[in-house]
């Protein structure tokens, strides 16, 4: 039977939209990356972070700040995207702090690929994790529990050997005018909110406190 014209319209439609769904999955490397280094007493720390739009560089960068703020005096602090990062040094750092941007509550493929090859070396040193993420806009405990578990624990499953000494549930950003069209479908359909959701306070808050246990 022959589909009638609007059909194949739609259908076309469809497929226009959905192609770049690889897009979704792929992480291209954004302009936005943000790679540092603040020199300072004789201990390393590495933060490492992916990103797709941005917003976990910008996340990353005040943790770092905070970081040669008020740890540099005994430590050398190295801000590098994990795209970047050349995995044989981590055995160089003594501790770690890795970021990701949660996509419908998982972490980026950069995360993902560093602790899938490295998860043993990284297992050596004290580790805090952060996430970026728009569900705890509406930063209440109940929120920042279940973010603990559903997007830092199940991202962990697969490593026991990591056992965090801290996790950070940190507010991200999204516009959807910088999103993919299947980002810009799913976050419609799931009637997300855009919206920045960085705050500093709350950043450097948590960086200090994860620096005290990390060191
Ligand atoms: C397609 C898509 C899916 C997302 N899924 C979630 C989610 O499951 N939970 C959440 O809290 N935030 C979600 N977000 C919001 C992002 O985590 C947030 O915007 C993050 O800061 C983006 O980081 P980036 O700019 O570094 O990529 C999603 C955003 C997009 C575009």
């Amino acid at each position: 039977m022959k589909k009638p014209f609007s059909v194949l319209c739609l259908m076309l439609a469809l497929v226009v939209l959905l192609l770049p769904a690889t897009g979704y999955c792929y992480r291209e490397k954004p302009d936005a990356v943000i790679e540092d280094s603040c020199a300072g007493g004789a201990k390393k720390i590495l933060v490492t972070y992916d990103t797709k739009h941005g917003a976990t560089a910008i996340v990353a960068k005040k943790i770092f700040d905070t970081l040669c703020d008020n740890a540099s005096d005994n430590a050398t602090i190295d801000l590098i995207f994990v795209e970047n990062l050349d995995a044989d040094t981590i055995q160089d750092y003594d501790a770690i702090i890795i970021g990701s941007p949660i996509y419908i509550g998982k972490w980026l493929r950069g995360i993902n690929k560093l602790l899938k090859r490295n998860h043993a070396s990284i297992a050596q040193i004290p580790s805090a994790f952060f996430v970026t993420c728009t569900y705890i806009g509406e930063d209440t405990p109940e929120r920042q529990e279940y973010a603990k578990e559903t997007y830092v624990g199940k991202n962990l499953k697969d490593y026991p050997d990591i056992t965090p000494v801290d996790i950070g549930i940190l507010g991200g950003q999204f516009t959807f005018n910088e999103l993919y069209p299947i980002e810009f479908f799913l976050m419609k359909l799931a009637g997300f909110e855009e919206g920045d959701f960085i705050d500093d306070a709350k950043i450097e808050t948590w960086a200090k406190g994860a620096a005290e246990q990390l060191l």
